[in-house]
């Protein structure tokens, strides 16, 4: 069994927070486990909720065709969120409930190692750039420790706002470019990375 599957033993089993009284199935994350970009969300919603996987309702659909229209699949990519469990009636995250969440996902990629980050939505955002904006920095890459972070609406604003669409497709297509830019990162960084991401 790989580390990630035994971490999602682990994930499965938590209690750390009230969430774990309602949750119907925690949702640890998915995807390849050699992925060079790891997407992360906010938080299970009731289809995830249901199925113990991340992004398969509506806002799933709309990250499917966002990747497919830089021609990847979710296979291909690594997919999950800042809280695991669902909060009631989709709720924001409490400060509380991030707290109690964040060894798992520090720990989900210190396995995963991905070359990139795309942070989808404001609290994902604000664990990689604290204190900023997503008006301000949405489309924007960050360059760091032989890291690329890149901070993306959420996909479940496009549904409520039709404006936001077309910005979050036009982040989108930057992707590649970034994708290929982390392909001439000299070993020598990557092999600094794990200390780097448990000081974010
Ligand atoms: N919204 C998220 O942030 N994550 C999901 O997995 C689904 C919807």
């Amino acid at each position: 069994m790989s580390a990630l599957s035994e971490l999602y033993k682990e994930i499965a089993n938590c209690r750390r927070c009230e969430l774990a009284r309602q949750r119907t199935r925690v949702v640890p994350g998915e995807g390849a486990e050699d992925a060079a970009i790891a997407f992360i969300g906010e938080a299970p919603g009731w289809h995830e909720d249901q199925q113990g996987r991340p992004f398969v309702g509506p806002a799933g659909q709309f990250l499917d065709e966002l990747l497919a229209s830089i021609g990847l699949k979710r296979q291909q990519v690594y997919i999950c969120n800042v809280l695991k469990c669902r909060p009631p009636n989709n709720r924001d995250p409490l400060l509380t409930e991030i707290a109690a969440c964040q060894q798992w996902l520090d720990r989900q990629l210190e396995l995963l190692r991905p070359k990139m980050i795309v942070t989808l939505g404001r609290y994902s955002m604000a664990r990689f750039f604290p204190g900023e904006t997503i008006s301000k920095i949405h489309g924007k890459a960050r360059r760091e420790g032989g890291l690329i972070y890149f901070a993306m609406y959420h996909p479940a604003a496009a549904l409520h706002q039709q404006t936001l669409r077309e910005t979050i497709k036009a982040d989108m297509l930057k992707i590649p470019a970034l994708l290929a830019e982390t392909q001439k990162v000299p070993e020598a960084k990557l092999a600094d990375r794990p200390q780097q991401l448990s000081l974010l």
